[in-house]
């Protein structure tokens, strides 16, 4: 039998994937009967459920990148769950039958042995990457889906293993570290990619378009992974407002993913056309979803209310900010004199690195919207100030503000709130 020569906890896993009956899709909470307009809420919540399950679970057929070519299903199969989680990769616990859950509780899983990792491909537990086994128990294929960047978990069972928290940036994962894993690739480029480090990955580095990677830019210019709740009403996305949010999907899901689609922009002379299209079909669901994803409110107690207060009048008045970061949004995207064509910031206005911009559609900066700032640090699409007194002290010299310590704080515990 083919469970020989594995490990028992292996074969803890083993047994409590075939009794949960592996092979049917993710469970997905069908509509319940609510009354009311029922038809039209159960017609908008299908359509939220179809967008969660295509950013979780779809790969847009991303596999002719990431097997065909990377071949990253090779060094997946032989890196064990600790690393796996080393390098940020993060496991959904609601994916894992019980038994499971129990025997990693009890510390009886052997996190070292690589055949967990496949097992784990296997349950679909790996967050953002889809793994297929063959009935011998080898990892045949790798694909990547929105999740890997753009979801992590809350930790609830150990580091890395816990619920889904779609939206939140995975600011632990080092896109380059396991790009770099793949047999496929030069030395100079695996160098390049493991200098990245966490949190960040470089759009504007690459595309593939279905058969081979293309170089755009180079040497690359890694910037932070956002998180994307509360982008609803917003506009443009993107730290170059290069479009709205489907504009930028299809970017990165048929360029930069791989999947098997379509992605054209003359601005950025990008063309990639494949048949059958993947992708584009499934935009609009997938924008749904993203718009229902909210920014996490600050936890209870983690800012001062008076300081806050304070704060949020410099924020208005003294310091300037709200003549940019304006609106319930907190940006001024939208206020030019077109809302299709987006407001921007020459970096020098800002006083940001134009290198990153340069390369883009617009060459200029959007206000970022400001959300959930006391759960996203670094700040910056170039992630160049650490923590929220780097943001202010960025603003204090170049606007040369002259803040005082203490206004400094009251400004941080304002910004804390949003
Ligand atoms: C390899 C990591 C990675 C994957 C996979 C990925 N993204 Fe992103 N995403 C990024 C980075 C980096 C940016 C920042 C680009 C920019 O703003 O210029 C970004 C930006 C975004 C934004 C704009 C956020 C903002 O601040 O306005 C949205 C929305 C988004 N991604 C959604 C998605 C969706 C949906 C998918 C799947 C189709 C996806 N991403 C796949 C890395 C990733
Ligand atoms: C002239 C317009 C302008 C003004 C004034 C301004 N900002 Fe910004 N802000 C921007 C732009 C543009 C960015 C994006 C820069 C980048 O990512 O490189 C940004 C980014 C930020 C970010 C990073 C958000 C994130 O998620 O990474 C924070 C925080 C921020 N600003 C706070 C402030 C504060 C506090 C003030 C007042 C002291 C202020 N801003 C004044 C335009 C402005």
């Amino acid at each position: 039998m083919r469970l020989i020569g594995l490990a028992s906890s292996v074969f803890v896993l083993v047994l409590t994937f075939v009794m949960s009956g592996f092979g049917q899709a993710p469970s997905q909470q069908q509509p319940r009967d609510t009354g009311g307009d029922r038809a039209q809420q159960d017609d908008r919540r299908g359509k939220n459920q179809d967008g969660q399950a295509i950013f979780r679970y779809d790969t847009f057929g991303d596999e002719q990148l990431w097997t065909a070519v990377l071949r990253m299903h090779e060094p997946i199969a032989t890196v064990d769950p600790v690393t796996a989680l080393s390098v940020g990769l993060k496991v959904d616990v609601d994916a894992l039958p019980a038994a499971t859950v129990a025997a990693l509780r009890a510390g009886q899983v052997d996190l070292t042995n690589p055949a967990v990792t496949t097992e784990l491909l296997r349950l679909n537990a790996v967050v953002g990457v889809k793994g297929a086994v063959d009935q011998t128990g080898q990892l045949t294929s790798i694909g990547v889906t929105c999740a890997l960047c753009h979801s992590t978990v809350d930790n609830s069972l150990t580091r890395g293993i816990g619920k889904r928290l779609d939206g939140w940036a995975n600011l632990d994962l080092n896109v380059g570290a396991i790009v770099a894993l793949s047999p496929a690739l030069p030395d100079a480029l695996k160098a390049e990619f493991r200098t990245w480090g966490p949190g960040k990955y470089d759009p504007r580095h690459h595309a593939f378009d279905g058969t081979n990677l293309i170089s755009l830019n180079s040497p690359s210019l890694p910037i932070v992974i956002p998180s994307i709740y509360g982008l609803k009403g917003v506009g443009f996305e993107t730290f170059t407002a290069d479009g709205p949010i489907s504009y930028w999907n299809a970017y990165v899901g048929v360029g930069q993913m791989g999947g098997h689609g379509n992605f054209i922009d003359p601005r950025i002379g990008l063309s990639i056309t494949q048949t059958p299209d993947l992708v584009t079909s499934k935009l609009p669901a997938l924008l749904e979803y993203q718009l229902t994803l909210r920014a996490p409110g600050p936890p209870r107690g983690s800012f001062d209310e008076e300081a806050a207060k304070r704060g949020k009048d410099l924020f208005r008045k003294e310091a300037g900010c709200s003549t940019c970061h304006q609106g319930s949004a907190y940006t001024d995207v939208l206020s030019g004199p077109s809302k299709a064509v987006p407001f921007l910031h020459d970096p020098a206005e800002v006083g940001m690195d134009p290198a990153y911009a340069a390369r883009t559609a617009t060459g200029k900066y959007r206000t970022t919207p400001l959300r959930g700032l006391w759960q996203h640090a670094p700040y910056f699409h170039d992630g160049s100030a650490p923590d929220l007194l780097a943001v202010v002290n960025h603003y204090d010299r170049l606007f040369a503000l002259h803040l005082s310590d203490r206004q400094k704080a009251d400004l941080i515990e304002f910004l804390k709130t949003l």
